[in-house]
């Protein structure tokens, strides 16, 4: 946990933003697994964690901003549940370990929103996603479950867009710390890629670093020598010589902070002909986020800008065709890129996508795009000082998507099909590094992984 004075300067700002009613922050609970004392690893609602940083299960958090009152609402372990977990702190002591001065059980937390409630003042809250948490908001407010979903308080979001997107320097820090531990994650699986060991082994190893870290992965991890299908779960396939391998995968911090790194490689360690052309294309337009990145520019600009060094490199090898301009405004490029450069990180992975991206990635000024691939771009945004977003280009060369692409006749004038059907058994590349925007630039975070060829294969010497 941060010191208590994060939290009270990030609930008094929240308090201000809102101005009136009832602020009402649920944490998260424990989710059953396959029965109910057999539960899936805790995850703290990362809303909750950001104002009230406390990771039990069953809290939730009250900010009164007509009277400046906050609480803590949760039920005490009794003797019972003790007996099983060890002393555990009261609701109580963990209220006054934030700076929070009032607490409650779960009773005192109805009687307080059905008095709001008879006072007409808005109760304001975030639409849940998880279904524990909605049917509690049904029974707290008094209003249908499926009812909950449309009364989520938009001045709310807005008010934790502002704040959360802006990171300080504390939460850089352990940003920081999650991406050097993404470090240990992805060079010691690096070491581990030759023709015979299974994706399973290096997806496995992967969790155990990010535990090593003291936290878990921040999504499941991505590890795959069938990188052209975009979140490939799947960790079953051998891996042999001439395949790349996509690993895609980054940690949180025991705060919850994440990280989210991708390094693409190829088996065994050294780089084919065909595997370094299109990977020194995709690392250009990596590079190319970094030099462009700063307050000021939108990064749908940004992806525009970078998509342009992708076209171009396809059109050199032959796959694309004709004006560079005129490719990527046509958005035939998005064959081969069918997603968007990035999302921003903080408590998680994809952050604040809870909210809606729509609230998150844009704004009045920039809205999103209807072209596939643009379409998908999660933070489209101008930029500001203390975002952290990724930067996580990527080329995949996806055999269902380009024979339905062909035979739906579409961008001819762009694409060469014939020359493709040479690269349809290629695979994927992604590259991906988490930046911060600063006061001039960005800075890419962390301890450097290895992501030149060079830096990969002398990495991989020997593996
Ligand atoms: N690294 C997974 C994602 O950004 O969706
Ligand atoms: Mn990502």
């Amino acid at each position: 946990m941060f010191s208590k004075e994060t939290y009270i300067a990030r609930r008094a700002q929240l308090c201000r933003d809102l101005g009136s009613g009832l602020i009402l922050i649920q944490g998260n609970n424990e989710a059953p697994c396959n029965y109910v004392d057999n539960t899936y690893w805790f995850r703290q609602d990362s809303t909750f964690l950001y104002f009230f940083g406390i990771q039990r299960e069953g809290l939730v958090g009250v900010i009164d901003c007509d009277n400046g009152k906050e609480y803590l609402f949760g039920n005490d372990y009794d003797i019972e549940d003790v007996v099983w977990t060890g002393p555990l702190p009261t609701v109580c002591e963990l209220a006054k370990s934030v700076g929070v001065d009032n607490s409650g059980d779960m009773r005192a937390l109805q009687t307080l929103c059905t008095k709001t409630i008879g006072e007409a003042r808005k109760i304001h809250y975030i639409s849940p996603y998880r279904s524990d948490n909605q049917r509690q908001l049904s029974v707290l407010l008094g209003i249908k479950y499926d009812a909950v979903l449309r009364y989520g308080s938009l001045d709310l979001i807005k008010a934790c867009v502002k704040q959360r997107s802006i990171k300080s320097d504390e939460e850089v820090a352990e940003i920081e710390k999650a991406i050097d531990t993404a470090y240990n994650m992805h060079v010691g699986a690096m070491k581990m890629a030759v023709a015979g060991r299974y994706e399973y082994e290096l997806a496995g190893f992967m969790e155990g670093e990010a535990r090593k870290g003291n936290g878990p992965v921040s999504f499941p991890v991505i590890m795959t020598i069938h990188g052209e299908t975009l979140h490939n779960h799947n960790h079953s396939n051998q891996l042999s010589e001439g395949r790349m391998l996509v690993m895609d995968a980054g940690c949180e911090t025991a705060m919850n902070y994440c990280s989210d790194i991708t390094r693409s490689v190829p088996v065994g360690g050294r780089f084919n002909d065909r595997q370094r052309t299109i990977y020194e294309i995709v690392l250009a337009a990596q590079m190319e986020t970094i030099r462009l990145s700063r307050p000021g520019i939108t990064y749908q600009e940004v992806h525009t800008a970078i998509s342009k060094v992708l076209a171009e490199g396809y059109r050199s090898l032959g796959i694309l065709k004709g004006n560079t301009d005129d490719i990527v405004a046509a958005g035939a490029h998005s064959l081969l890129m069918p997603h968007g450069l990035g999302h921003m990180m903080g408590l998680d992975v994809h952050d604040m996508e809870n909210y809606g991206q729509i609230y998150v990635g844009y704004d009045e000024e920039t809205r999103p795009s209807n072209q596939f691939g643009l379409a998908s771009l999660r933070c489209g945004r101008r930029l500001e000082k203390g975002f952290v977003v990724t930067d996580e280009p990527g080329c995949y060369f996806i055999p269902a998507l380009i024979d339905k692409w062909n035979a739906e006749g579409l961008h001819r004038d762009f694409i060469n099909y014939d020359e493709l059907e040479h690269w349809k058994d290629f695979g994927g590349i992604r590259i991906e590094d988490d930046i911060l925007i600063t006061d001039n630039g960005c800075r890419v975070l962390g301890k450097p992984i290895p992501k030149t060829v060079a830096e990969i294969e002398s990495t991989m010497a020997g593996c």
